[in-house]
């Protein structure tokens, strides 16, 4: 792990920072109310764990397992679920975490998904906001950081499924 070449992007304190504030704002706007969390896996599950012990409002946990195979640094565009939810979230207030957007299919599939099972509201928080590569118009609700191209991994998010264990965030060179 020591030979790849990276860049550190985010430390571990800049991150800790930056979730305790979007855990502060979500807290504030969900006030009174109680959330349906669900994170995407695998990559979500570290931010996941943050973010929702620094959210002061009572919520409910649930994943869903999405993946674009395709291995390496680019996505084949195709989403397949593998994981469904198990919570009835028909007239629940929903806040589906995810580690990063890129081209944005693989939550537009999700939404959609969602979507038919008529929550009450539905938002987006995203760790990492990538958006030069969008392929759907799409804006998330809550964002952590926004970055350029380059291919980003730690604090749960892998190349060919390692690094996910880094607390900091780095970029990397693939090549
Ligand atoms: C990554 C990431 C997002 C998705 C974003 O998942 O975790 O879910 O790609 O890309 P998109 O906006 O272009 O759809 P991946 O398929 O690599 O699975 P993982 O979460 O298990 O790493």
């Amino acid at each position: 792990m020591n030979q790849i070449s990276r860049q550190i992007l985010f430390s571990r304190n800049e991150i800790q920072k930056r979730v305790q504030e979007l855990a502060g704002q979500i807290s504030k706007d969900y006030a009174g109310r109680e959330l349906v969390i669900i994170g995407i896996l695998k990559g979500a599950f570290i931010f996941m764990a943050d973010l929702v012990r620094d959210i002061s409002v009572p919520c409910k946990i649930d994943f869903a397992r999405l993946a674009s195979y395709g291995s390496g640094s680019e996505s084949s565009g195709k989403v397949v679920m593998t994981k469904d939810i198990e919570t009835s979230i028909k007239g629940r207030d929903i806040l589906i975490v995810e580690d990063i957007i890129d081209t944005g299919l693989t939550l537009q599939y999700l939404i959609d998904w969602l979507k038919e099972r008529n929550p009450h509201s539905l938002k987006i928080c995203v760790f990492l906001d990538k958006r030069k590569r969008r392929k759907v118009s799409f804006e998330a609700d809550y964002v952590g950081f926004t970055i350029d191209d380059g291919f980003v991994v730690g604090y749960g998010l892998d190349f060919n499924e390692q690094y996910r264990f880094f607390p900091d965030v780095y970029v990397i060179d693939t090549n």
